[in-house]
């Protein structure tokens, strides 16, 4: 078996420079460009993105259904770049669930609810399936849809059949392309609290694919996937106001990869009319991004890394607020094109 030696503390998703080239009649396309990830052990993400910057090539990755054209990624211990067919198969049956996007893909038309739950059980030769059709129906909320066939069903409670399918072999992990891809507002609200209970009550970690921004109300954490690479997430970690209610307070952070790359937000550069190449100085809580043609030290200001007491050029962060900080309150694109007007003039 390609299984690595586990710590208790590993992540259960981990990309490295992911890429996968899909060559056909010979034009290449990059779907995935070098793509780092990170997913803890239970921990539900989403990742955004527009249509096309990869999003289902990653899942289709991790699910075992592709194979990457380079990079490694290891899905709870498993090398899935170097598995064998029938490690494959292990893999699909057991370590990973998925869910698609399409409700009429998830589930076989002419079964009930409960016979589509059962479906996976009896493939992996499950023991005692009853009793566990019975604790998925009831996990997700969908007794009254045991003896349903799908077209008998909404939306919504098709999806949720689908999680349960997805769960029934107690996988690690649980993948879903574009689960809500096809539900209004309200029942996709339902589907996503449906998987994140489902994450917290069974410790699956959970990875939700979607180019709908509003997922991100529903999850701690969401990964913006821009061109095949992870480029910024945005993390709520749940704090309590002086009253003791819960508050949730959104923080973006860009994302670094391993050889020190990251991708500026598109407000940033179009703000500052950055392209091409820019100018870097090292300060002594944060790195200094100038346009090309601005130099860095110009009004005073040093760039020597050794004195600690460097002042920044107009318009940029203050010195000594935190990076994760200045990131989580950017100034918006209108507040950047001021500064700029006013250095300009
Ligand atoms: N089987 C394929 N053959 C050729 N190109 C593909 C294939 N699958 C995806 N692509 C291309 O890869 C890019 C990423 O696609 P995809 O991962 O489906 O994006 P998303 O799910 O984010 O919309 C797109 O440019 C798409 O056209
Ligand atoms: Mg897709």
């Amino acid at each position: 078996m390609t299984t690595t030696t586990e710590q208790a503390t590993d992540p259960d998703i981990l990309c490295h420079g992911l890429v996968r080239i899909f060559s056909t009649e010979g034009v290449e396309v990059q779907a995935l460009q070098g793509l780092d990830l990170r997913v803890e052990r239970g921990d539900v993400v989403a990742i955004v993105g527009a249509s096309g910057s990869g999003k289902s090539t990653l899942l289709n990755i991790l699910s075992g259904l592709d194979r990457p054209t380079g990079g490694s990624t290891v899905v709870a211990g498993t090398d899935i770049g170097t598995m064998s067919r029938a490690e494959r198969v292990r893999y699909q049956r057991h370590t990973v669930g998925f869910v698609w996007q399409q409700t009429s893909r998830n589930l076989l038309p002419y079964l009930t609810a409960a016979e589509n739950i059962a479906v996976p059980l009896v493939l992996a030769g499950a023991k005692a399936r009853a009793e566990r059709v019975d604790e998925l129906v009831a996990l997700l909320g969908i007794e009254h849809c045991r003896d349903r066939r799908p077209d008998q069903m909404s939306g919504g409670e098709q999806q949720r059949t689908a999680i349960a399918v997805a769960l029934a072999n107690s996988p690690r992990v649980l993948l879903a392309d574009e689960p809500t891809g096809e539900l209004d507002d309200a029942t996709s609200a339902d589907v996503l609290e449906a998987l994140r209970s489902a994450s917290e009550s069974l410790g699956v970690t959970v990875l939700i694919v979607t180019h709908d921004p509003t997922v991100s109300e529903h999850v701690r954490r969401t990964v913006q996937i821009r061109d095949g690479r992870t480029s910024t997430e945005v993390l709520r970690p749940t704090e309590r106001d002086d009253s003791g209610a819960e508050v949730h307070v959104a923080e973006e952070f860009a994302v670094l990869d391993r050889t020190g790359r990251l991708q500026l937000p598109e407000d940033f550069v179009t703000a500052l009319d950055l392209r091409d190449r820019v100018r870097l100085a090292l300060e002594t809580d944060h790195v200094g991004v100038w346009p090309d043609g601005v130099r860095p030290g110009n009004n005073g200001a040093t760039t020597t890394a050794d004195t600690g007491t460097q002042t920044d050029p107009p318009g940029t962060a203050e010195p000594d607020r935190p990076v994760e900080q200045a990131a989580s309150s950017r100034p918006s694109r209108r507040e950047l094109r001021d500064r700029k007007e006013g250095e300009d003039g």
